[in-house]
């Protein structure tokens, strides 16, 4: 049979499957946009509770109703008793990621605030129950397993100073309060990336807002996406120290590389996040008085950019590669690097669970069907087993033989 030939974009690169009026991204010029105002002024002037009103109402708030939001969000900081049950009985191999995950679905059993019917008011209750209990889970956690007591939350502080007060239970210095507030301000929302689509697919089922952020998260944490903050600082603490930059570059150039905090779908100049991350991690470096892993991020950046590899398939640097030297010297632990991303974006998942259900249709695009087609039906009698039958099979780690999983799965296409 002869195969028609399609277009598949396999990584969707290009299609456009909606409208948002939440963020704007140029990728030629390098340039976001939040409901239609620069990042950078953005960063410079917005705090995050007020950027999450502008992408819940896609507007700016007067000071009054800034006040109302943040309120609102400081009144939903504690967790649900019951959900402390769950949070000390966590394994202790539990990553700070699936801890997230496991409790903020959770949640969603617990969270009784926001039952009133207003058609999308109780999504915009939970979008913000959400934004305001996360990172009162993350800072919990982290500290439930350095053998730690929980700290409550303030509700006189700001959601950054307010996060880093939980974790450490001291007042952050304000620098390292704005520094973290910035943070929170650029990771907010970024079109279409793969979590914010992933909560949509989920939202245009009328999914509720739980499954949304849940699937989000789930879609947040691999490396190629959320998780490269953390490979990119992995990366910085096996190289150690700047003079071993170039052994270490050369020695990745020397396979294929894959370099963790570069490269985009959408950007072919720099990230304009990187460009204000760069500059936050060096002023939060030198205050800290600790200017290593930012000399060692900026040598590396240095031979990365200048390598004719990157610069051929325009290459450059993104939002998580300056995140890891920042969150690093605001003492965060790496494998929190991740969660702390789900801390900004969610605001800009939920924003867009709004958007898609206010003018839904459902997501559901196509595959090609590539396999076989008309096959005669084999009765299983006649069937050639593929391995040697083993009656007592089962799946022993490290004794692939004895395992169904033995068989072979069909090559890679
Ligand atoms: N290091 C080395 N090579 C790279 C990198 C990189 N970071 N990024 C892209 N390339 C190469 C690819 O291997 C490919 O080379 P080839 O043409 O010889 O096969 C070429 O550049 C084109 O890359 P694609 O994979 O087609 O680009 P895509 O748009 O799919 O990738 C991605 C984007 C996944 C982000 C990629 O740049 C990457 O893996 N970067 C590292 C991980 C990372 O930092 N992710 C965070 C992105 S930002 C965010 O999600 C928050």
């Amino acid at each position: 049979m002869e195969t028609p030939t399609i277009d598949i974009k396999r990584g969707l690169e290009g299609v456009i499957f909606t409208e948002t009026r939440l963020s704007a991204i140029d990728g030629e010029v390098g340039k976001l946009s939040y409901c239609g105002y620069d990042i950078t002024d953005l960063a410079a002037k917005a705090s995050y509770e007020e950027t999450a009103f502008l992408l819940w109402y896609q507007r700016l708030p007067a000071g009054s109703e800034l006040e109302m939001l943040s309120d609102w969000l400081r009144a939903n900081r504690r967790l649900p008793k019951v959900v402390w049950g769950i949070m000390h009985s966590l394994p202790e191999q539990a990553t700070p990621m699936e801890a997230l995950r496991t409790v903020a679905s959770t949640l969603s059993m617990f969270d009784r605030a926001c039952v009133h019917q207003e058609e999308g008011g109780s999504s915009l209750c939970r979008a913000v129950s959400l934004t305001a209990k996360l990172p009162t889970i993350v800072a919990s956690f982290d500290r439930l397993r350095r053998d730690r007591p929980p700290i409550e939350p303030r509700a006189d502080l700001g959601h950054a100073a307010n996060f880093l007060y939980m974790m450490n239970g001291e007042e952050p210095d304000p620098v390292s309060a704005q520094a973290l507030e910035t943070y929170f301000v650029l990771l907010a929302d970024h079109g279409m990336n793969a979590s914010t689509f992933s909560a949509r697919v989920t939202a245009s089922t009328l999914g509720d807002v739980y499954s949304s952020v849940v699937t989000a998260l789930g879609t947040l944490k691999g490396p190629l996406h959320g998780g490269a903050s953390q490979r990119a600082m992995e990366q910085l603490l096996e190289i150690g120290s700047a003079k071993d930059v170039d052994a270490w570059f050369e020695q990745q150039m020397a396979g294929k590389p894959r370099l963790y905090g570069f490269g985009h779908r959408v950007y072919k100049v720099e990230d304009p996040r990187a460009t204000i991350l760069r500059q936050l991690a060096r002023d939060v470096a030198a205050r800290s008085g600790n200017t290593q892993w930012y000399d060692l991020a900026a040598r590396l950046e240095e031979r990365v950019l200048a390598h004719p590899y990157f610069q051929e398939r325009r290459i450059y640097t993104n939002v998580d590669y300056y995140t890891a030297p920042l969150l690093y010297a605001l003492d965060i632990p790496i494998d929190l690097f991740i969660p702390m991303f789900a801390l900004a974006r969610i605001s800009g998942w939920t924003a867009h669970m709004l958007e898609q259900q206010r003018h839904n249709r459902l997501i559901r695009p196509r595959a090609y069907y590539a396999g076989p087609r008309d096959l005669a039906w084999n009765e299983m009698i006649g069937r050639e087993p593929m391995v040697e039958a083993q009656p007592d099979a089962h799946c022993v780690a490290g004794r692939p033989a004895n395992c169904p999983a033995a068989l072979e799965v069909p090559p890679r296409f």
